[in-house]
Order: C-alpha cells, then sequence, then structure tokens
C-alpha cells in the first residue's frame, strides 16, 4: 500500500510544473528524515526550521529577509525590532514571546495574531513545533549558545 502511494505521489510530482516538483520533492526527502526515530529534538528542529529560513536568519548579525532576524527573539516583545517594517497586529500586539507564544503563532500564525504579514500556514504537529523552538532557542540566543 505504502509502495502504492508513493508512486501515486511520484507520478502527481511529475504531472505538476517545475517550481511545484521542487517544492514538493524537497518535502518527501524532509519527510523521510523526519520519520527516523534516532532524530535528537534539536536535529528535528534544525530540519523544520527550513520552513522559516527562506524568510528569517536567525544569527546575531543576520539580516532580515522577508521576515525580522530572529536574534534574541525569547524574551523579546513582539514586533521591536527598530529596522523591520512590521504589520500594524505586530507592533500593538504587546506580546512577550516565550515557548508558549511562539508555539502559538507556528501553530496558525493568523489564528493567533489576526492581520499578522507572516503568510505561513503553521506547523501542524506538535513534536514539530516543540522540537522546532528547541531549536530556534538555542541558535538566537546567546549564553545557551
Ligand atoms: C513567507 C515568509 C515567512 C515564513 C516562511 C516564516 N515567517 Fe515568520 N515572519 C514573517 C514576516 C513577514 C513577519 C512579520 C509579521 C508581521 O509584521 O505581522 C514574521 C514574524 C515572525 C516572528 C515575530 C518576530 C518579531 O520580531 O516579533 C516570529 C517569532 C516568526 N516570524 C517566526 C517564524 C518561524 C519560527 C517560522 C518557521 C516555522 C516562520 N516565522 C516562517 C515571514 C515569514
Amino acid at each position: 500500500m505504502r509502495k502504492l502511494i508513493l508512486i501515486f505521489s511520484v507520478f502527481i510530482l511529475i504531472s505538476c510544473n517545475n517550481t511545484d516538483i521542487n517544492k514538493k520533492q524537497i518535502t518527501v526527502s524532509e519527510e523521510k528524515t523526519l520519520n527516523k526515530v534516532s532524530l535528537s529534538p534539536f536535529e528535528r528542529g534544525r530540519i523544520i526550521y527550513k520552513r522559516c529560513r527562506a524568510c528569517h536568519s536567525l544569527d546575531i548579525k543576520g539580516k532580515n529577509k522577508v521576515g525580522p532576524n530572529l536574534w534574541n527573539i525569547y524574551g523579546a516583545t513582539a514586533g521591536n525590532k527598530s529596522n523591520f517594517n512590521y504589520s500594524k497586529a505586530m507592533s500593538k500586539s504587546g506580546v512577550i514571546w516565550d515557548d508558549e507564544t511562539l508555539n502559538a503563532y507556528i501553530q496558525k500564525p493568523n489564528e493567533f495574531m489576526e492581520g499578522t504579514r507572516m503568510s505561513f500556514v503553521g506547523i501542524r504537529k506538535q513534536e514539530d513545533r516543540t522540537a522546532l523552538l528547541i531549536y530556534l532557542k538555542e541558535m538566537t540566543t546567546a549564553d545557551i549558545e
């Protein structure tokens, strides 16, 4: 059955246009890696972060992309980087970023913060969100780097 599904997905991939093929192939190989039980949460988080990477850098001198650089995000007030043009929803939210608020935001950005400019569908699985946040915290916080 699994094989059949795989063959079917490959067929669908082939019938899509180029950009779609690239997107879906990344997801398929990502899924395969994510299914390895031996992955540590940090490793899993590093893979999940690929879904954010196009829009966010994490390092201390990282540039803003489509989204703001996320260095020092833990404990920060939402929308506080002076060199980034946030939505009103974000800059006026008063949200403090911690495990709980970040978890809710990356699950369904628009549900947690109506009107946010971050166009991202969200991460469905709690396990993936938890892993991503472990990675995010470690990569963006000075004392645990
Ligand atoms: C398509 C681009 C895009 C993707 C993908 C994306 N983001 Fe964002 N993100 C944005 C934008 C744009 C904003 C600013 C939103 C606003 O002003 O409402 C933002 C804002 C944020 C903020 C608030 C930053 C602050 O300074 O308060 C966090 C935290 C965040 N994103 C985390 C993530 C994480 C984690 C992921 C991956 C799971 C992700 N984003 C994926 C574009 C993106």
